[in-house]
């Protein structure tokens, strides 16, 4: 990258911009910006021509499609629909018989360091047995199969695994609660579950089959027939006769080889939960043929990946950036990538440049929160800073999950990036698939604290609450005017919750609203990402519903009468949880004050996840109302900020109540 074309330096100011050199423009997949609009021209001359042209040039169909978009039945848009394939074929056996089928697909590191390597084909063959013996267990083409896995070689071929028979998996992350696993069960209509006795993390040893175990014991999931367990330690765990199973047990005897069932296009190839604005979280579904196609389209565009590379997602496979960028875009890619299983701060905060350094790592991709937590330890300790190791063998980075404010962008850029490595600030949601609005490494200017431009093919714009264009520098609502091929299809058995969340009528019914708010920049029209316009929240790049966490703190019959969730800014976290809530007792004070506190706070990591865990609890005789019992959340907003109240509070009841949910615990 060449030197900033503006001479103030100031971290705060957001007018720099850092082009890509020549020497990355030359090399690149898009090589330069005129190459970006001339994809760009392409998909708007001939828009579904474009989009079979890529369809054809990324993936092998068992069955050439011959229809490319069908919008009979919009909002429920379909894509390739006569068309036939296998996901996993699409990552696997498509490189049997290139050079590419003896190269490193993973390169495992555990918590504990010990690094294993798998090829091409070795991977096939353990996920053709992997299949073999979900076959074996009776898991048919169409059944739901729900992973509960640590990051591991084994977590990603469960995955393929199920893809390859045309089972729909759906992934739930290793930190969410029993409840939370037997909501999705009975969701999904799960017929096996995939699991470890325990995941390693930070040295600890954390349970998943107990969990399991708890959350079938909560009734109403007979669906679930086999419970196969993966011994990642050697410690015990509780078998339940005819229903568990562990993987030794089960792939024993199995073949390796098992062909890949053909699917047709829209076929689903998992769901994927994530928060909404009510308190039920939606199954997102996606389908095998548009998915598949933007997961491997991406990694060349977005990453620009070369056959050389080493590319490392930090993310973990219960969520969509797991599932994109570990599990499916860079084996159907044909690249080299690093799987982690622990944590960024264990044994020590530099455990990701010395990763980097280690396995020469050329591609990373990881979340803004990541960078904060680890700029925070780098400041504390030297020991622990980047430029104790040597990152050489970067040459682009990305980030994603939260807008990256500029001062996270610069430390990136320049400690871990040495100035020479474009930074890609991806935008894009569980929904969308894949990146959606992101700079290309070799072409887009780089402005700190903006994803920048739309992906050739992508129709994001801005727009007012009647689906009108709003001009640059006015903020609005961000969309997508034009269906894509790795969008969401709907929300698992509730298509009409898919419509009203995604397709609201005021704009016609078939335009898609991210539910997010954005500006575009007066000169470039880059996009900025100004936070969600929804009752969700991001939690260190995690997504929560505020509704989720009010439901779950009221579900405490015994202590708690009334609760308000509302986000505020956090320096490391990007938003934090703030809790309001009025108890069936007086309000408490002091140490009751802080052990209530601390009830509820692990009231709700067992009934979500820890990562639900409201950061501040406060307590108040009654909430902020207007006349008409609505909750004022705007102020809350502001309490929780510590901001004074400059709302018009005259109609509350008891103003004194301010003066309560003021106060910390
Ligand atoms: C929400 C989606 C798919 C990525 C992982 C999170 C926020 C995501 C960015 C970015 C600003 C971003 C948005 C979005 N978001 N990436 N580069 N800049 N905001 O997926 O859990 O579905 O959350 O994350 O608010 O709506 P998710």
């Amino acid at each position: 990258m060449s030197e900033p074309t503006s001479a103030i330096e100031s971290v705060l100011v957001e007018n720099r911009v850092f082009p890509p050199s020549e020497d990355t423009v030359k090399n690149a997949r898009i090589a330069g910006m005129q190459a970006y609009e001339a994809l760009c021209a392409e998909a708007e001359k001939d828009f579904e021509g474009f989009w079979a042209r890529l369809a054809r040039e990324n993936l092998q169909w068992s069955r050439p499609f011959t229809q490319t978009l069908d919008e009979s039945n919009a909002p429920f848009y379909k894509w390739f629909a006569d068309g036939e394939l296998n996901a996993s074929a699409n990552c696997l056996d498509r490189h049997i018989g290139t050079p590419v089928e003896n190269k490193t697909a993973i390169i495992f590191e555990a918590d504990d360091g010990a690094v294993t390597q798998v090829t091409y084909k070795e991977l096939l063959a353990r996920v053709g047995q992997f299949a073999n013996a979900l076959k074996a267990r009776g898991v048919q083409k169409g059944d739901r199969v729900l992973i509960y896995m640590p990051m591991t070689i084994e977590g990603v071929v469960a995955m393929q695994a199920c893809a390859r028979i045309g089972a729909t998996h759906s992934v739930v992350f290793g930190g969410f609660s029993a409840k939370a696993l037997h909501e999705r069960t009975i969701d999904a209509g799960a017929v096996a579950i995939i699991t470890a006795n325990y995941q390693l993390r930070g040295g600890k040893e954390l349970p998943l089959k107990s969990i399991v175990d708890e959350a079938l014991a909560m009734g109403g999931c007979d669906s679930v027939k086999t419970v196969l367990v993966y011994e990642r330690t050697a410690s015990a765990w509780n078998r339940v006769e005819g229903r568990d199973v562990t993987f030794t047990e089960a792939l024993a005897g199995q073949s390796t080889e098992c062909a890949p069932v053909p699917v047709g296009a829209e076929h689903p190839l998992f769901i994927l939960y994530t928060s909404g604005s009510t308190g039920k979280p939606k199954g997102v579904q996606h389908s095998t043929g548009g998915y598949t196609l933007w997961a491997r389209q991406t990694m060349l565009w977005t990453f620009d990946l070369q056959p050389s590379d080493v590319f490392w997602c930090t993310a973990d496979i219960g969520w969509i950036t797991g599932h994109t960028y570990v599990a499916y875009g860079p084996l159907a890619a044909g690249a080299t990538q690093v799987v982690f299983e622990g944590v960024p701060t264990f044994p020590h905060a530099g455990r990701f440049w010395e990763m980097i350094e280690r396995h020469k790592v050329s591609i990373f991709y990881t979340a803004p929160t990541a960078i904060r937590s680890l700029i925070k330890a780098a400041d504390s300790d030297e020991k622990v800073h980047p430029k104790n190791w040597n990152l050489t063998s970067l040459r682009v980075l990305g980030s994603v999950g939260e807008p990256i404010n500029p001062e996270a962008w610069m430390w990136y850029y320049r400690n871990v990036g040495g100035e020479r490595c474009p930074i890609v600030d991806t935008f894009w949601q569980t929904e969308n698939g894949g990146h959606v609005i992101t700079p290309l490494p070799g072409a887009t200017p780089l402005v700190p604290g903006s994803c920048t431009l739309p992906l050739p093919g992508i129709k994001a714009a801005i727009v007012d609450e009647t689906g009108k264009d709003l001009p640059n520098g006015a903020g609005g609502m961000l969309v997508i005017k034009r269906p894509w091929p790795s969008m969401i299809r709907t929300i698992w058995g509730d298509p009409e919750r898919f419509k009203k969340s995604y397709f609201p009528e005021e704009m016609g019914g078939t335009i898609y609203l991210a539910g997010d708010g954005a500006v575009r920049s007066e000169d470039r029209g880059y996009f900025r990402i100004t936070g969600r316009i929804d009752d969700v929240l991001n939690v260190s790049g995690h997504r929560m519903g505020t509704m989720e966490i009010e439901s779950a703190l009221v579900a405490k019959t015994d202590l708690v009468a009334e609760a308000a969730v509302v986000g505020r800014p956090d320096d490391l976290t990007g938003e934090a949880i703030v809790a309001f809530v009025v108890l069936k007792r007086p309000v408490p004070t002091g140490e009751e004050a802080k052990q209530l506190a601390n009830e509820l706070r692990n009231w709700v990591a067992k009934e979500i996840g820890p990562i639900a865990k409201p950061k501040d609890i406060r307590f108040g005789e009654n909430l902020p109302k207007t006349r008409s019992g609505k909750i004022m959340r705007r102020l809350l907003r502001s309490l929780a900020k510590g901001e004074a109240i400059t709302q018009d509070t005259s109609t509350l009841e008891n103003p004194t109540i301010l003066d309560q949910l003021a106060k910390t615990n």
